[in-house]
C-alpha cells in the first residue's frame, strides 16, 4: 500500500477494504453529511462502493481522494483529495466528527494538495461547497483558493473556489 505523504500528525495513503467499516461509520453520521449532496447519511454498501472506486483509481492513475490516517492511533479519519469531474478536478475532504476542530482538516488538505501538485502534477483544481459550510470555505481560503463562481444544483447554491495559479487568465473575482 502506498503512503503518499506523512505530516506531523497524519498519514495520507492508499485505501484498502479494511477501511470500509471505519469509513461507513464516518458517512453514517448525519452531521458529517449535512453539507454534502442531499445531506443524508449513507450506508455501508455506499461506503464499500466508494472504497472500491478509490482502490481502482489508485491502481490505475495513482491519485484519488487519499485516505487520511491518524498517525498516533492508526485510525482512519476520512479523506482529502481529488476526483475528476466534467473537465475539472474536484478537490474534496471529509473527516469523522471525532477529528473536527483540531486543525486536522487544514493539515490534511494542505498535504493532499502537495501530493496532487508534486507527485501527480495536477492542475485545474476546483473546490465547491455550500456557502453555509464555514469550516470548508475557511480551509479553501487558508490553502490560497479564491472565489471563482457560484452554481445551482438541485435548487441550491454552491460556491466554487479555485487556485489563482491554475487560472492564468485571471477569471477570479
Ligand atoms: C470541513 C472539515 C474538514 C473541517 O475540519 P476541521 O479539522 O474541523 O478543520 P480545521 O480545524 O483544520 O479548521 C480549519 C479552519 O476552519 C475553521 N472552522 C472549522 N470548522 C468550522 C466551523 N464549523 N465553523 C466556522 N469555522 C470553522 C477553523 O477555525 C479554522 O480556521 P482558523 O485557522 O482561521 O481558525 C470537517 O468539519 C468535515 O469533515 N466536515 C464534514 C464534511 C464536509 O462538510 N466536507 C466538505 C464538503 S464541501
Amino acid at each position: 500500500m502506498t503512503t503518499h505523504v506523512r505530516t506531523e500528525r497524519l498519514v495520507l495513503r492508499d485505501w484498502s477494504l479494511d477501511d470500509v467499516d471505519a469509513y461507513a461509520a464516518i458517512i453514517a453520521d448525519p452531521e458529517v453529511m449535512r453539507f454534502i449532496g442531499d445531506g443524508k447519511p449513507r450506508d455501508r454498501s455506499q461506503a464499500e462502493a466508494f472504497v472500491r472506486t478509490m482502490m481502482s483509481h489508485q491502481n490505475t492513475r495513482g491519485w484519488m481522494r487519499f485516505a487520511i490516517e491518524h498517525a498516533a492511533s492508526g485510525r482512519l479519519m476520512g479523506f482529502s483529495g481529488f476526483d475528476d469531474k466534467d473537465g475539472y478536478l474536484d478537490f474534496g475532504w471529509r473527516l469523522g466528527r471525532d477529528f473536527w476542530g483540531g486543525g486536522y482538516g487544514f493539515e490534511a488538505c494542505s498535504a493532499a494538495l502537495w501530493v496532487g501538485r508534486t507527485t501527480f502534477g495536477l492542475t485545474g483544481i476546483l473546490a465547491q461547497s455550500y456557502p453555509e459550510n464555514a469550516g470548508s470555505i475557511r480551509i479553501m481560503e487558508k490553502m490560497g483558493m479564491s472565489h471563482v463562481s457560484e452554481k445551482q444544483v438541485d435548487g441550491r447554491t454552491l460556491v466554487v473556489y479555485g487556485f489563482p495559479e491554475d487560472d492564468p487568465d485571471g477569471i477570479h473575482e
